[in-house]
């Protein structure tokens, strides 16, 4: 048991038992050349699940993590994007496919359906941490591999979806930051992407006619996933997406509903210093200009900070105001490696605070002091272990190892305790949302064997 962790809670017969769940879970959810994220309700494949699948998969078997990564770059546009869903080629799953259309767009592959949008950029990550795993050798060339796409990726988001040079990335879904319907998100939805028929649909007190065409809750209760009204106003802002054959520019003429998501910038702050390492490693020049860009986006979570609150915000690229909802991204420039010690100590105390962010069975996506909190609804309140395992390596990185053990071992009690959820209620652990869920497992068996 010596590569075990030594959990102080948890014996070597506990923790070995744990390990095998989590790999009985992915192998439940393997389709050979890549993993679904869960059975029913996800049956396709999606970016960061992937990321995070092939950082658990990586200590079971190096090469199927490798080709976890390799088949999700399969659905890489030719303009650099890399899509958040890759479809499954299932006939029965034609519908899904129909909804996104990406052949509409001239730059999606043509073997194979995907989505319009991306997701949080943990490719980088990923590929970083199976180099890791490899002799040095095979650590090059894999890397060689790989690097033409992340430049290609990380390019993309310099050319398309940075519009003023500002450093910061822009999103133009809520899909795309990976938390779906997380407060910033719902409110600037609310504010500027409610189609008339929806407000009147929802005056009339009529959102449950929404509900008889929505498939997630035949898998999981409507009281844990999105609201019915949010949930269709996320599909009808992908239809105005499709509508402009998911072409950046065109979008942003037009839109007022465009975020800098902290999340996701905190994430690509990250990526881009993984791809630096990456390159170092290969002994690849990155391109001059690429240089650049990443170095004006180390420093730009900066200019989402606000000193009265003491925390960072999403912002809107339209109104360039800061759009004042906390959430679980308030904690993740810890991960980003970008902050300073000083605003990373400030985080720590959010993280501590018992009002805020420190429940029996943290972290809540959502502190528990918000209005919106409520602990069994998807990105409003439960607690998620990919955002666990962000904010631990940010603690460690910042030098907060005991804070990062706690959490570590509370994370894998809850998981040893309720199950390979898709998230838990943060007050009494209990599960929520898809059972034998890929990323818990995934990232369970790093946490053991990290
Ligand atoms: C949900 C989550 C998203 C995840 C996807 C597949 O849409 O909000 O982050 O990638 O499910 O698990």
């Amino acid at each position: 048991m010596a590569h075990l962790l030594y959990l102080s809670y948890m014996d070597d017969a506990a923790a070995k038992e744990l390990l095998d769940n989590a790999a009985g879970v992915l192998k439940i959810n393997d389709r050979k050349l890549w993993t679904v994220p869960a059975s029913d309700l996800y049956p396709h494949q999606w970016l960061w699940d992937s990321c995070f699948i092939a950082i658990g998969l990586r200590h079971l078997d190096v090469e199927r993590a490798q080709t976890e990564l390799r088949s999700l770059l399969g659905g890489q546009w030719s303009n650099g994007m890399v899509p958040n869903i890759i479809f499954s080629k299932d006939k029965s799953h034609w519908r899904d496919r129909n909804l996104w259309r990406s052949w509409i767009s001239p730059y999606a592959p043509d073997d194979v359906a995907t989505s319009g949008i991306t997701q949080p950029p943990m490719l980088a990550e990923a590929v970083l941490r199976i180099g890791q795993k490899l002799k040095l050798p095979e650590r090059r060339s894999w890397y060689k591999e790989m690097l033409p796409h992340l430049v290609h990726y990380h390019e993309w988001f310099y050319n398309d979806r940075d519009p003023h040079k500002e450093g910061l990335v822009v999103l133009l879904h809520p899909y795309e930051s990976g938390l779906d319907d997380s407060p910033p998100w719902m409110s600037e939805l609310r504010k500027h992407s409610m189609p008339l028929w929806l407000r009147l649909l929802e005056k009339a007190g009529l959102g449950v006619v929404i509900s008889w065409f929505r498939r997630d809750t035949q898998h999981v209760t409507l009281a844990q996933r999105a609201g019915n009204v949010e949930a269709a106003a996320g599909w009808a802002a992908m239809r105005r997406l499709r509508r402009k054959a998911y072409n950046s520019e065109a979008i942003l003429s037009r839109s007022l509903f465009v975020v800098e998501d902290l999340a996701f910038n905190s994430i690509f702050i990250r990526a881009n210093q993984c791809l630096k390492e990456i390159a170092k490693t290969a002994a690849y020049d990155l391109p001059e200009h690429l240089k650049e860009s990443m170095d004006k986006t180390q420093g730009a979570l900066e200019q989402l900070w606000d000193e009265t609150s003491g925390q960072y915000y999403a912002r809107s690229f339209v109104s360039h105001k800061l759009i004042e909802e906390p959430s679980i991204a308030t904690l993740l420039p810890l991960y980003s490696g970008g902050i300073s010690k000083d605003k990373a100590a400030r985080l720590v105390e959010l993280l501590k605070r018992r009002r805020m962010f420190s429940t029996s069975w943290p972290v809540p996506s959502v502190p528990v002091n918000s209005n919106d909190f409520n602990p069994y609804k998807y990105w409003q309140g439960p607690a998620w272990i990919n955002t666990n395992w962000l904010i631990i390596d940010g603690l460690k990185r910042y030098g907060y190892h005991e804070e990062a053990k706690v959490l570590q071992e509370r994370t894998l009690q809850l998981v040893a305790n309720s199950g390979m959820y898709e998230y838990f209620n943060p007050l009494n652990g209990e599960p929520a949302g898809a059972p034998n869920f890929s990323w818990t497992a995934a990232l369970t068996i790093d946490l053991l064997k990290s």
